[in-house]
């Protein structure tokens, strides 16, 4: 066994390589943009290659999944693995697969042509969140309270798109949280954003425009939260993240809780049957629960932002069961996928 990994500081390769460091496994760092990258992986005879790609960089985006399903035709294991991959940041992609899968998900309507999608308009009712299909921290989630709003959207959609990456709502946001917290880190992030969305934004600029589609989804009312849920092989960590202040949506706020409180436990038991379904080392699942408290899904990923986890206090068994524990995730992943899941 050899672990080839696409090591970036501040990814889940921090401590992939210090878990392969720990247990005497042999591994090799290699940049999977190397146009020999093929025959790298040849040469070093690498058997699992892993590499957390991130939806933030383009390049990444554009060359993984080719890359991986390359290296999957001649025998490599990879993390993650088509089935986990093939969806990555694609709230349409995942829309159809939890659908095929018959795991619940919160009602989302997709619409590939203009006429049905005014169609769809006229016909159904309001509020409706608009998403994208890409994108976290809520930054391309937004509330459509009136069919002349979605009139508007369906025009631009089927017009000149949408920028994948609205620089204006980050921006928007961190004001937002730094009136909230008041820290330095997010001053010095509005800086960031102020500059970045005015006059750079180099990185998001490059991602193609969103059109031609249109994605809504029903609108449960009167959130105050969310919960993560992430399974890997047989744990289910979870975090608690409440809604902005005047605001439905949770993801990004920041707002975050580890003790687990009351939820429906019904959401674990989902997770764990889903994650099977799916075929992931590791799925983090975004839960919402209607007004009769039923989970439902919103989107999953196999990826996520590291070291926030490290404040999960524990994690859920098999049997619904609650586990204090200390938290790394990143080893949790490197240990099921090495040893088959
Ligand atoms: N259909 C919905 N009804 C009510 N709230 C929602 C709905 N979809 C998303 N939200 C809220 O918006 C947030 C962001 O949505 P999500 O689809 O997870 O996008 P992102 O990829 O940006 O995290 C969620 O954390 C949740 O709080
Ligand atoms: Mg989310």
């Amino acid at each position: 066994m050899k672990i080839g990994i696409h090591h970036r500081k501040g990814s889940f390769s921090d401590r992939w390589i210090e878990y392969l460091e720990e247990k005497k496994i042999p591994y090799v760092i290699l940049n999977a943009f190397d146009n020999d990258i093929i025959r790298q992986i040849k040469v070093n005879e690498v058997t699992h290659f892993m590499w957390h790609f991130n939806q933030n960089y383009f390049e990444d985006m554009l060359h993984a999944k080719s890359l991986f399903r390359s290296v999957n035709q001649i025998g490599v294991k990879t993390f993650p693995n088509e089935d986990a991959y093939w969806h990555f940041d694609d709230k349409v992609a995942q829309k159809y697969l939890l659908e095929a899968l018959g795991v619940p998900l919160v009602k989302a309507d997709v619409f590939y042509h203009k006429k049905e999608a005014e169609k769809y308009v006229e016909n159904t009712s309001f509020p409706k969140v608009f998403k994208l299909k890409g994108g976290a921290g809520s930054i391309n989630v937004k509330l459509v309270k009136t069919k002349s709003q979605a009139r508007k959207i369906v025009k631009q959609a089927f017009g000149r798109g949408f920028d994948a990456f609205d620089s204006w709502a980050v921006f928007t946001d961190t004001i937002e949280r730094f009136w909230r917290q008041k820290t330095k880190h997010n001053f010095l992030r509005i800086i960031k954003w102020g500059f970045k969305g005015i006059f750079v934004d180099k990185q998001y600029k490059v991602f193609p425009k969103q059109r031609n589609y249109v994605y809504f989804q029903e609108f449960i009312p009167n959130l105050t939260y969310d919960i993560r849920l992430i399974v890997i092989g047989d744990k289910c960590y979870y975090l608690k993240r409440n809604t902005r202040d005047n605001d439905f949506r949770a993801s990004g706020s920041g707002m975050l809780e580890f003790a687990p409180g009351k939820f429906n436990l019904e959401a674990v038991n989902i997770a764990f049957k889903a994650a099977r379904q799916l075929n992931m080392v590791c799925v983090a699942y975004d839960f919402i629960f209607d007004s009769k408290e039923q989970p439902l899904i919103v989107e999953i990923s196999y990826g996520f932002q590291p070291y926030v986890y490290d404040r999960c206090l524990g994690f859920y068994d098999t049997a619904l069961n609650w586990n204090e524990s200390k938290v790394n995730l990143e080893y949790e992943i490197v240990h099921n996928f090495l040893n088959g899941f």
